[in-house]
């Protein structure tokens, strides 16, 4: 049964889409198959304390704070969040809460939070039902909180595991979902281990567009039903491409998804430019020392104007002397983060 109070904590990362998750119908369900690297270094570490009510109760209650500070903000999110996991967790009603949240990177830093904070939270609220299921196996535990993860933001289903996670049901791709990420099913040759994702903080603050409204863009996009069935393509020409290795077919594919998902915003109504001219700059620069040095180092983007730069580790040291020369002139503050690939969530 239930105990009366205890705490709970996960630490859970960020995840960086390979193929773009663009475009949403109702309940969160994708209009497109993704793929994302589940990061490492940026992360978000929540823990819950929670408290049964001695009287019955029809409705959930809580307390946030963030980085140690009372936050009224950001709770009408989490109510919507526990409002749409409430269904699957009818515990939670029975209980109060105390949140707690810090993220391992910069607060409006351009990083989006979205995807680690829900996928600690939803993980968090997991680990108190299965004390009173103990006979929950491993496997269930991550879909589930896969899952409850999406209902929060879409791409933190992506957040759970490591190290390469599919979501959106695909035929062709076995047990794939609309309603949970899985581990990508097929083969990954060695060149996509220990990848790396330095992340350049190209413009710092609030986004101009939040990915609800992005989303929302691509109901009635002229392009929309080209773009879903692209993004199938490319989830396909992903599979060859990861089993023998193709670091240039790789990044092809990676470079166009990215500037795919700007141009959608370009070409929606109404539209959004999302990068900034530094964004132009640190492309170039990518595509001209790849040019004149065959390494392979690409970059992907976020619905924003930072840019990941993605290499693997054989060209680590090169890459980052690379960074340091050339691109950081461009980050604001000259701040970077230097993630890679990881292996997912972790209980406290
Ligand atoms: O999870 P959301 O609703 O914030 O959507 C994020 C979508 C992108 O980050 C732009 C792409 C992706 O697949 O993560």
């Amino acid at each position: 049964s239930m105990p009366t109070t205890a705490k709970v904590g996960w630490k859970a990362p960020s995840n960086i889409a390979l193929v773009k998750y663009w475009g949403k119908k109702a309940n969160q369900i994708p209009a497109n198959p993704s793929v994302s690297f589940t990061l490492d270094a940026c992360a978000t570490t929540t823990s819950l304390l929670f408290q049964k009510r001695k009287a019955p109760a029809h409705d959930f209650s809580f307390e946030l704070y963030f980085d140690g500070q009372k936050k009224e903000d950001f709770k009408p999110k989490i109510a919507t969040f526990l409002t749409r996991v409430e269904p699957y967790l009818p515990f939670l009603k029975g209980y109060d809460f105390t949140i707690e949240t810090t993220n391992s990177f910069p607060h409006s830093s351009g990083i989006a939070s979205s995807a680690s904070g829900m996928a600690a939270l939803a993980l968090c609220l997991l680990s108190v039902e299965r004390m009173a299921r103990p006979e929950m196996t491993a496997d269930y535990f991550n879909k589930k909180a896969s899952f409850l993860a999406r209902l929060g933001s879409g791409s933190a289903c992506r957040s759970i595991e490591g190290d390469l996670i599919q979501w959106g049901h695909t035929s062709g791709i076995p047990n794939s979902s609309d309603l949970f990420g899985i581990h990508y099913p097929f083969e990954v040759h060695e060149n996509f281990k220990n990848y790396h994702d330095t992340i350049l903080l190209v413009h710092k603050g609030q986004k101009t567009v939040s990915s609800t409204i992005g989303h929302g863009l691509m109901h009635n996009h002229p392009f929309a039903a080209q773009r879903f069935s692209q993004a199938h393509e490319n989830m396909a020409s992903l599979q060859p491409i990861f089993k023998s290795g193709d670091l240039e077919g790789f990044i092809a594919l990676v470079e166009s998804e990215a500037l795919t998902l700007h141009a959608m915003m370009m070409t929606g109504q109404p539209y959004f430019i999302l990068m900034k001219p530094n964004t132009l700059e640190v492309i170039h620069k990518i595509w001209a020392f790849r040019e004149a040095t065959k390494m392979p180092i690409c970059f992907t983007l976020d619905a924003g104007a930072n840019v990941h730069v993605l290499y693997p580790e054989k060209v680590k040291e090169k890459a980052m002397e690379f960074i340091k020369d050339q691109l950081v002139v461009h980050c604001e503050a000259g701040q970077y983060i230097c993630d890679r690939i990881g292996k997912g969530a972790k209980e406290l």
